[in-house]
């Protein structure tokens, strides 16, 4: 039960004595600070609902609700707004209540559902580029929230590691190195347990090998054919792509390590191989998948509708199957071996047509039963300072790892700038610019939108000043080290008195937002609104520490208080930081 939601049963509940729509009793914080510290609109629809005046029903509703001891004012404005202000004594109330609370007044969500998140995507022999980075800070974040809120979540990295792409880097291995034992027929193994390829040469290998395949007829037919060779379980073949799935998934985890972005499974489109046969065969004796020039395809749209969406491709003529037939097939392992209640896919925008077609044809063929939740979270794409999306000189995507190679030296550069962490030995020093620009990187991408795009601006992130990672783990560590001083003076937290300023109100009532942004992140898939809250409430300690000299005051109940408030508030950025996915240092 938060403060705000208190003040929305309080008015849901007049409404409801009035005989009208108690969800028209909502309370949001108020716009306008200077009139009110909440307010409440629902006098408005009530009226044009019951054909009356809306300032008549809010006097009336106000009326009830004056009664409320938690109530100090009510005010009505304009065309029927309550203007709601509550007791000093009420909102030390609640502010005690939240400190007491583990989830900072967070309510519970339904913890039998089990959500399936896929917010890694990252393919064999592909180091992870520019294009995994939002997807990867966006899905952690939502899943940390998620689960903050009590929910079942299980992240999934999806990797690509299946289809046509793993033949052609078959036939172009051999090209290189045709004296493999891995394509020796006649042997029957064991094989060698060191790879013969690093990332490196597949990273180098697969662009040689995609081009062939476009340009050279025979090459594209050879690459199909190795692919079919190795999903029919070619020995060598599996072999040596066990070895491409081993070297890739080394480098691709250690740049998710580094990023401190986790999955609960490492499944990819291989793991659902054996389902893909048996499933093929029951859309089509469901008359679910039809054949089509050579093709078998699964049609999304009804003939009425007015915007069409082309079929969906399941089986293509040379036999092969698509990106969309291991989706579908990765559904059902979802629904049948994870026992998930949904899937939420936080996937570049520039797919949706792919979802759009999977989710439809999943509901189509009974794969995902309808309480299944399907959905795409569409996210925006990274650009460079031109405002195009990000790439290197030679026109390719840039990878992680370069794109993060600086950010400890401009992170160095800001701590310097800032004339912070400077006499730190070495070790802590650069361990604490590592969190900089991780805060930094984070926080620039969550403090979008996840459908917007955004400029990749290391320089502005890293920034100390403004609204970045680095300003917000700055006020967090600022409150760290006035709770030593605090203690190294035997000064202790007290109990939370009634507020007497406006900042510290102002402080106290942004605490009390915290599950509401929170909430928000959840219901819009949209961590966003945890970074902005954070941002926020940042701003709002701010403004109370620099009003409240907490350490010099001499009255050691306001100071025992204060303190409270301080370690309290410490305790909601940092929490709220580690839902995006940021670390807080513990000096710098
Ligand atoms: N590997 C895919 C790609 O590179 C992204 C996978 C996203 N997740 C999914 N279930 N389709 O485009």
């Amino acid at each position: 039960m938060t403060l705000r939601s208190t003040l929305a049963e309080l008015f849901g509940s007049a409404f409801a004595e009035l005989g009208l729509d108690p969800t028209l009793g909502d309370v949001v914080p108020s716009q306008r600070p200077d009139l009110g510290q909440f307010q409440c609109n629902g006098a408005m629809a009530a009226a044009r609902a019951a054909k009356r005046n809306p300032r008549d029903i809010a006097a009336e509703v106000a009326s009830i609700v004056e009664a409320d001891a938690r109530i100090a004012t009510l005010e009505i404005a304009g065309p029927g707004f309550v203007n709601i202000v509550v007791t000093d004594e009420y909102l030390a109330e609640a502010t005690s209540l939240t400190a007491g609370d583990e989830r900072l007044g967070v309510s519970p969500i339904d913890g039998e559902a089990h959500w399936i998140l896929d917010y890694g995507g990252p393919n064999v022999a592909k180091e992870l580029h520019v294009g995994h980075l939002r997807t990867a800070i966006i899905g952690e974040s939502f899943k940390r929230t998620l689960r903050f809120a009590g929910a079942r979540v299980t992240g999934d990295v999806h990797l690509g590691d299946w289809g046509v792409q793993m033949g052609q880097l078959l036939v172009e291995v051999r090209n290189e190195q045709p004296e493999l034992i891995y394509f020796d027929e006649t042997y029957r193994g064991p094989y060698p347990e060191e790879s013969p390829v690093t990332i490196g040469d597949l990273q180098r290998l697969y662009p040689i090998s995609a081009a062939k395949t476009k340009s050279e007829p025979a090459y594209a037919a050879a690459a199909r054919l190795a692919t079919v060779d190795l999903q029919s379980g070619r020995p060598g073949y599996r072999a040596l792509w066990q070895h491409f799935r081993d070297v890739s998934v080394e480098a691709i985890s250690q740049v998710y390590d580094d990023l401190d972005v986790g999955f609960d499974v490492w499944l990819g489109e291989s793991s659902v191989h054996d389902r893909i046969g048996p499933m093929v065969e029951r859309l089509e004796s469901m008359g679910v998948a039809e054949e089509s020039d050579g093709a078998v395809v699964v049609y999304v749209s009804a003939p009425e509708e007015e915007h069409q969406i082309p079929p969906l491709m399941l089986v293509k003529s040379d036999g092969g199957y698509a990106y969309a037939t291991t989706d579908l097939a990765t559904i059902e392992e979802r629904v049948e071996d994870l026992e998930g209640s949904g899937a939420i896919y936080f996937v570049d925008a520039r797919q949706s047509l792919h979802f759009e077609q999977v989710f439809r044809a999943a509901r189509r063929g009974g794969i995902a039963p309808d309480p299944f939740v399907l959905e795409h979270a569409k996210i925006g794409t990274v650009n460079g300072l031109d405002g195009t999306p990000l790439k290197t000189r030679d026109g390719d995507l840039p990878l992680l790892r370069d794109l993060l190679a600086d950010i400890e030296a401009i992170a160095i550069a800001s701590m310097d700038a800032k004339g912070l962490a400077d006499d730190y030995p070495a070790a802590e020093r650069s361990a604490i610019a590592w969190l900089v620009g991780m805060a930094a990187v984070k926080f620039g991408d969550l403090s979008n939108h996840r459908t917007s795009s955004y400029i990749f601006d290391l320089e502005r992130f890293s920034s100390f000043e403004g609204k970045t990672g680095p300003y917000l783990l700055y006020v967090a560590v600022r409150i760290t080290s006035l709770l030593k001083k605090a203690g190294e003076q035997s000064i202790g937290p007290g109990p939370i008195l009634p507020p007497a300023r406006d900042v510290e109100r102002a402080l106290l009532l942004k605490i009390s937002e915290f599950p509401d942004a929170v909430e928000r992140a959840i219901t819009l898939r949209a961590p966003n609104h945890v970074a902005e809250y954070c941002y926020e409430l940042s701003g709002a300690f701010n403004r109370f520490y620099e009003q409240c000299h907490i350490l010099s005051e001499a009255d050691p109940d306001l100071r025992g208080s204060w303190l409270a408030i301080a370690g309290l508030t410490r305790r909601v950025v940092v929490t709220s930081l580690d839902l995006l996915g940021i670390s807080v240092p513990e000096r710098m």
